[in-house]
């Protein structure tokens, strides 16, 4: 199994591209099989999850092309797909696929609403807390799918079509809203989505959506309104910039002190993550190639965050603040409200000589004068990556194990920090 070494203390200085959102080409991927005309994705990230997802995509009869590089193409610009679901061959989605991403389950959706039917394995993903579907499914029966579990699948049929509704969500879901969306683009008559997600990507498939001919408003906003259509055209569209990869890197690099530009990056996608930035001592400016970020001399004040449904602060970017302010001046408290069970970081963080106390939903951190290498493991996606973060600012040498979570959401991440000067390298097992 691949492990990276990095060795800490090396200011970062240069340009970071940032790749096509993983949160927004995922659903745009699975929106393909509303249509059975190609659906053409430009910027989208090199990631595991996007292969896996082609396979799953694959396994309905669905023919993904990978586009070519193209004359002025840098080094880093996304892939270009060409997904067409011009015959649908199976409307099963297997437990083997499935369980390795929580994201494809929601091929639910359109599989059902094109279909008329769809069986779909319960999801898996990152292990950060129960994560159910009762929400995506309550949305399916809102809108009159008929809805079964069985030997641990989703069995859901309308054998007449999906009829618009009124779907309320009791919480922010992100998957249910994709969910919710995408089957009522297909129903016939109105839906209305109350309590639907804010997140871009939201708005970034809902554009899409329009493009394909979906007739929907208020994306974007708590309510979204779709007036179902009897049937979706192909599109050409490109995936918008990955805030995450952006409030990460935008965190390396308040960590390990430096200037950077974030090539493609549009603060409005995370002016809430940007903001507890500059409060931390960062210095932010917007310019027209991307943001950047500097940290120059000054150390890093603590904070107060609490993570939030956007527009408030990201829960994916929770365990890299963790990681920049256990080497603030001072204590920080930082409280996860989305996902129970999102601190398994705190005890790797803690090798490197971090003082983090939990309580309940509230970490409390004690900044440090110094971190101290260390052999550390990857737990999830976005935990893995705070203790990269970490270690480029710890003392000597860190192994971070089980990098194949890093690989299903950053792109080429080594080779990003090591051109603006960190040292760090994959070690193939
Ligand atoms: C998406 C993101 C993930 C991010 C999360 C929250 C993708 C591919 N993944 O995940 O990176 O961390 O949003 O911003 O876009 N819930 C229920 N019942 C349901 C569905 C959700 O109780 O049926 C709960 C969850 O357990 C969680 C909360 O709702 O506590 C929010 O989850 P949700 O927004 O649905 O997350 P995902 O869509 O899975």
């Amino acid at each position: 199994m691949d492990r990276i070494r990095i060795v800490g203390g090396k200011h970062l200085t240069g340009t970071i591209p940032i790749s096509g959102a993983k949160n927004a080409t995922l659903p745009l991927m699975i929106a393909s099989l509303l249509t059975d005309e190609t659906l053409v994705l430009e910027n989208v990230p090199r990631l595991a999850d996007v292969a896996l997802l082609q396979r799953i995509l694959g396994n309905h009869g669905v023919d993904v092309m990978v586009g070519g590089k193209r004359p002025g193409d840098g080094e880093y610009d996304g892939q270009t797909l060409h997904i067409s679901a011009k015959r649908i061959v199976d409307t099963t989605a297997p437990y083997d696929l499935v369980s390795r991403m929580r994201a494809s389950f929601w091929v639910v959706a359109p599989l059902l609403a094109r279909m008329g039917q769809a069986k779909v394995s319960l999801p898996g993903g990152c292990a950060i807390g129960t994560r159910p579907v009762d929400l995506l499914l309550m949305s399916l029966r809102a809108l009159g799918a008929e809805i079964e579990i069985d030997g641990g699948y989703v069995l859901a049929r309308a054998p007449h079509g999906l009829k618009g509704g009124e779907v309320v969500f009791p919480k922010v879901t992100v998957g249910g809203t994709h969910t919710a969306l995408m089957a009522a683009t297909l129903a016939r008559g109105t839906t209305v989505i109350e309590n639907a997600a804010r997140e871009p990507e939201i708005v970034d498939v809902a554009d899409c959506l329009i493009k394909m001919g979906a007739k929907i408003s208020g994306a974007g906003t708590s309510r979204i309104e779709i007036e179902g259509v009897s049937r979706l055209d192909g599109a050409r569209h490109r995936v918008l910039p990955d805030r995450i990869e952006t409030g990460t890197y935008a965190m390396a690099v308040a960590m390990a002190g430096g200037d950077v530009m974030l090539a493609g990056a549009k603060p409005e996608l995370l002016q809430s993550a940007l903001d507890v930035l500059v409060e931390a001592g960062a210095e932010i400016a917007a310019t027209n190639e991307g943001i950047r970020i500097a940290r120059n001399g000054a150390g890093i004040a603590p904070v107060e965050v609490v993570t939030a449904p956007f527009p408030g602060f990201p829960t994916d970017l929770q365990a890299q603040l963790m990681a920049l302010m256990t080497r603030a001046k001072g204590t920080s408290h930082i409280t996860e409200t989305i996902f129970e069970n999102r601190f398994m970081h705190v005890q790797e963080l803690a090798r490197f000589g971090a003082h983090i106390k939990l309580d309940g939903e509230t970490a409390t951190i004690e900044g440090v004068d110094r971190l101290k290498g260390a052999p550390v493991m990857a737990t999830d996606l976005r935990a893995s990556v705070s203790l990269v973060i970490a270690a480029l600012a710890a003392e000597g040498e860190t192994f971070v194990n089980r990098v194949y979570h890093l690989d299903r959401g950053f792109e080429r991440l080594e080779a990003k920090l090591n051109a603006c000067g960190a040292a760090i390298e994959r070690l193939s097992a």
